[in-house]
């Protein structure tokens, strides 16, 4: 099989309850060792212990918790994020720059390293009319993820979860070195699911996204690795 190794940039977002639904849904990549996102569900089932074992088997990690609070409580529970190893993590940049500056002071280490850190902009779950009307921010979608990236580019964040729409803005906004990292994305025949801004791979990667964060196209997919292989192929135009 050819080797995929030198584009990890599609993430698989582990959203199982349990270790073992973990395990069992990794034996079908084999020696493979695709960049994985643990979420809520799975850390709180399971704990850090699960982000040591994946690390120690050798899987990049984003550790997507989105931590939303006041600047002191993010920062230390950055700190213990940042003593986990993982090479991503993200919070909400709705917790404002300050929370932001809080969170990179606790990822860094005493020797200068720290894991990636991302902000999410808007969920892309949440429509610009569901955005205007429940939380009453009445701009439009577009200028609200690029006010939040700008935002968190000056607390030195190095980018922002976003929709893939929203990734070529966001580079226009921040500069291409800011890296845009899209879920919401879906192959062209599936089923959309409770996400709302979505697009194919191959369109996320015109659009100039960093990575592609997949879980129901993959996960849900008879043939995971399969799947996986055709979102590195659509995403890397190979
Ligand atoms: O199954 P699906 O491909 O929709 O999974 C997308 C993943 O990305 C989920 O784990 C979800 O929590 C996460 N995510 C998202 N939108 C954001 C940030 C993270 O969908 N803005």
């Amino acid at each position: 099989m050819k080797n995929y190794t030198a584009y990890n940039n599609v993430i698989i977002a582990c959203d199982f309850s349990s270790a073992e639904r973990t395990y069992d849904f990794l034996k079908s990549f084999g020696d493979m060792r695709p960049y994985l996102k643990i979420g809520m569900e799975l850390f709180y089932a399971e704990g850090p212990k699960i982000v040591r074992e994946l690390k120690d088997m050798g899987f990049p990690l984003f550790l997507d918790l989105k931590l939303h609070d006041i600047p002191n409580t993010v920062k230390k529970a950055m700190a213990v994020l940042s003593s986990l190893d993982v090479d991503m993590c993200n919070l909400h940049a709705a917790g404002t720059i300050d929370m932001m500056k809080a969170a990179i002071e606790g990822l860094t280490r005493s020797d200068g390293t720290r894991p990636l850190l991302l902000a999410v902009t808007q969920l892309t779950s949440t429509s610009e009319e569901r955005m205007q009307k429940e939380l009453l921010i009445s701009c439009k979608m577009s200028e609200v993820v690029t006010h939040y990236a700008l935002n968190a580019m000056q607390a030195g964040l190095d980018g922002v979860v976003c929709s893939p729409l929203e990734a070529q803005i966001v580079k226009q906004k921040c500069g291409q070195k800011f890296l845009t990292v899209t879920p919401g994305v879906r192959f062209a025949e599936s089923a959309v699911n409770d996400q709302v801004r979505v697009t194919t791979p191959a369109m996320a990667h015109e659009l100039g996204s960093d990575y592609i964060v997949v879980g129901r196209p993959v996960t849900a997919a008879d043939n995971p690795q399969e799947a996986y292989i055709r979102c590195l192929k659509e995403f890397n135009n190979l």
